[in-house]
Parts: structure tokens; sequence; C-alpha cells
């Protein structure tokens, strides 16, 4: 009988994850002549037994396409699945007994690291028995695992790209523009894309800021003929001592929001100058569009991983990037911490040595 494997995308989508789905559904049957399900809506679609047949004509022209085909879902954990009533429900047994009716020889989570802690409790659950297998995407770059995720770079472009056209507009009007990315508790996506795009401060979750300090920056800056200063902030930006800026406190279904750092740190900056501030914030375009082509490439070279680790019935198992090759990394580590932006990290040496400041 012909094998069956599965798919699902789960958490906040980013771009590449329809490149990872078509890499799983041409290798699995190129090379193994395997079936695929697609499963809809990350893990709402196991719970609700909504899938559909993947083949490689499901594919086509799928490569450079933003989104997911299949849909996601950031809340739809199985063990505190959302009820109509408004509460949640532990459907975990309900989600095994619907994948074991699949039949299937290996499951591909794609997600980040709540989806991969989702699948590892799942595979605790089924004593080991779920043939699961991960591929790590996520615009924030943020998984222990590995050393990127699919998202990341894409987003790095997209923001680069969109603080390059402040600079412009920056410049005529003698503005401080504030520009608000996303990363959740880490600064990867600020720190690359304002070094890249020649930000003046870059502010970090990693790195709690004084405002003081920036507001000094600023003034030696424009002391010495500058006219206008660009500051990309990370939405986990805080002041020393201070909060998280938070734009929806979550439930026990919804992971919390961030949001506010940008509007916080203007109102700082206009408290104590008389700069004229603008905040700009990026948002969802940053997960929006088509990939790039790095994230392409990685999302093919991962999916083709995936397949690969399932033949070989290595489970358990996540893809991960790893000095340019992807290896298999245990879902154990890649679930156990955030992967953060450490001081000593070339980034941040390399923002220091070029005059940025870090808050
Ligand atoms: O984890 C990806 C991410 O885009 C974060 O950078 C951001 O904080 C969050 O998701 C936004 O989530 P939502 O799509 O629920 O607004």
């Amino acid at each position: 009988m012909t094998e069956r494997i599965a798919i699902l995308t789960g958490g906040g989508d980013c771009p590449g994850l329809n490149a990872a789905i078509r890499a799983v559904v041409k290798h699995a049957d190129l090379r193994y002549g395997w079936q695929v399900t697609g499963i809809e809506d990350g893990f709402a679609g196991a719970v609700e037994r909504r899938f559909v047949e993947l083949s490689r004509k499901s594919v086509i022209n799928l490569l450079s396409r933003g989104g997911t085909l299949l849909g996601s879902s950031n809340h739809a954990n199985p063990f505190a699945y959302p009820t109509r009533a408004g509460e949640s429900q532990d459907v975990s047994e309900q989600v095994l007994a619907n994948l074991t009716e699949l039949g299937l020889s290996g499951l591909v989570v794609v997600g980040g690291d709540g989806t991969m802690a989702i699948g590892r409790r799942l595979m605790e659950a089924s004593g080991g028995a779920l043939p699961l297998v991960g591929i790590p995407k996520t615009i924030d770059n943020d998984l222990a695992a590995t050393e990127a995720t699919i998202g990341f770079q894409t987003a790095v472009e997209v923001a680069t790209e969109a603080i390059d056209r402040l600079h412009t507009t920056a410049e005529s009007h003698d503005r401080i523009m504030i520009c608000e990315v996303m990363g959740r508790y880490a600064g990867w996506i600020a720190l690359s894309a304002g070094l890249a795009s020649g930000a003046d401060v870059i502010l970090i979750p990693e790195i709690p800021y004084d405002i003081e300090r920036v507001i000094q920056s600023l003034h030696r800056r424009h002391q010495s003929g500058c006219t206008y200063s660009i500051i990309v902030v990370a939405e986990g930006a805080r002041p020393q001592g201070g909060d998280f800026a938070v734009s929806d406190s979550g439930d026990a279904t919804r992971e919390k929001r961030l949001g506010g750092a940008a509007e916080h740190l203007a109102g700082g900056i206009k408290q104590w100058t008389d700069y004229d501030v603008r905040v700009t914030v990026l948002g969802h375009i940053q997960r929006g569009g088509a990939p790039c082509a790095f994230d392409r490439n990685l999302a093919t070279r991962f999916g083709v991983f995936a397949v690969d680790l399932i033949a070989a019935r290595k489970f358990g198992q996540v893809a991960a990037l790893r000095c340019n090759e992807i290896v298999a990394v245990p879902i154990e580590a890649a679930t156990q911490n955030t992967r953060l932006v450490e001081p000593t990290d070339d980034l941040v040496k390399a923002a220091r040595a070029t005059g940025v400041e870090l808050g």
C-alpha cells in the first residue's frame, strides 16, 4: 500500500511556508512515491478533521507565493482549544485519534516555538507513536535549534527597504523617524534591518534602553550637522526598569501581543526635546508577500530534509541550519530556549563599532 504523510503549518504565517509545502509534496512523490495530506489551519484542522489531498499539481506556482496554501492558526492549541463558550478544553486525545485514522508514516509540522512545543507534547501523549518531524519558521528567528528560520530573511529585507524610504522623508523635513518592527522578545529583525539601513539608533529587547542616553545621542548627531535621525525599535524594546508595551494581553488560548514600543519612545523624546518626531509601525507587512530567494531555498532544503528524516524513521527531530548545513536537532532542544541576541553577537559589535546607539 502507498505510504502517506501529512503536513501542517502552525502559528503566525510568514513568507516561505508555501515553498516548504511544495518541497515536501514534490520530494515525497518524486523520491518515495508517497501521498501527502494537507491539514488545514494548523492544529485546528487536526481537531476538526479538515484534511486535503496534496499532489504535485496542487503545488504548481507555489514557490514564490507568500502565506500558506493550508492556512494557519496561532490559537489552535489542542491542549487549550478555544470553545464556543469562550473557554478552553484539552482535545489532544481527539487529535491523536484523528491523525491515527489517517494511517500516517510521518507528520511534518512547520512552525515556531509554540507549534513545536505542541508537537512535542503530542508526541509524548502518544507514547512516542506520533511520527512527527519539524521545520522551523518564524520571522522572529528566535528558535534555539537553528541559525535561521523560514521567513526571517524576507522580513529583514522588507523592513530594510521601508527604513531606507524613511531616510529620504526624514531628511526633507528634519525629523526623527521611529520605525517599529516585529520580533516579539528577540531583537533580530530590528538589529539586522537597522544595521542594513544605516539606522542611527537601534533598540532591542535584549538591551533595555536609557531614554536620556538615546536623547543625548540624537543631540550629538544634530549638533554635528545632521538634521534628521532614524530610530529602529523592536516591538519588544523597553526602557530600563520599564515593562514591555503590550497591545493585547491574551488569554489561555491566545498569546499576549506586543505593540506600542515606538509610540512610547516617541512620547519620551517629545517630552524632553523639540524634535519633530513621527512613528511608523511596519506590522504584518513584514509577514506578507513573496519570500526572498534565501527563504525559498531554505524552505526547500528544510522540506526535502524533513521528508528524508521520515524515510529514515528519525522522528522527534527538527530540521535546522547550522554553519550552512541542514542538520537534525531533537525537538526538545528546539523548544527549550528562545534564541535571543547576545551582547557578544557580531551584529551588536558591528553596530557599536560603526557608531550606532543601542540605548
Ligand atoms: O511571531 C511572529 C509575529 O509576527 C511576532 O513578531 C509578532 O509579535 C506576532 O507574531 C504578531 O502576532 P499576530 O499575527 O497574532 O498579530
